[in-house]
């Protein structure tokens, strides 16, 4: 069983863990209206890993006899003015999503829901990683100024990244 509070509290970050989907995908049609395909399937692989993380918090309150209540997503934001800029605001995303997943983890050990505790690990693990990525690629980017010959490398290079739900399970 699931404190009222802990469902209520999980049921927000699966909703954070969808709109993070939503707001990956917006910035993938971004990418796409400026022709770069590399920073699309990156952001597009984003956004099913985004999907994976709110399916396991779902599968999670129901396995734990909980109750999923879906809310309406708000609308992402689908204009953008730089790649640079994009990164930085997927960034800020992620610098948000750690924080949400931290005040939950603290109502997690407020409600001493032991179970609860042990999975969120889970997703405080994967925002180290999450954020890493992301500062690297800011970084990346930086020194090529956002432009150029550089900015088509590594628009090259993201094309290669791949959702792959079996690694995704093995970790989890
Ligand atoms: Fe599900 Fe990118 O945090």
């Amino acid at each position: 069983m699931l404190t009222q509070k802990l469902q209520d509290a999980l049921n927000e970050q699966i909703n954070r863990e969808f709109f993070s989907e939503y707001l990956y995908l917006a910035m993938s049609a971004y990418f796409e209206s400026v022709e770069l395909e590399g920073f699309a399937n990156y952001f597009n692989v984003q956004a099913q890993e985004e999907h994976f993380h709110a399916m396991k918090m779902f599968n999670f309150v129901h396995d734990k006899g909980g109750r999923v209540y879906l809310k309406a997503l708000p609308e992402p934001k689908n204009e953008y003015q730089s790649v640079i800029g994009t990164i930085e605001e997927s960034l800020e995303h992620e610098r948000f999503i750690t924080e949400s997943i931290n005040k939950l983890m603290d109502i997690a050990i407020k409600e001493n829901d032991h179970s609860v505790i042990s999975f969120l690990k889970w997703y405080v693990d994967e925002q180290v990683e999450e954020e890493a990525t992301l500062t690297k690629l800011v970084a990346k980017m930086k020194m090529i100024n956002g432009e150029g010959l550089g900015l088509l490398t590594i628009d090259t290079e993201l094309l290669s990244r791949k959702f792959d739900l079996a690694a995704e399970k093995a970790g989890a």
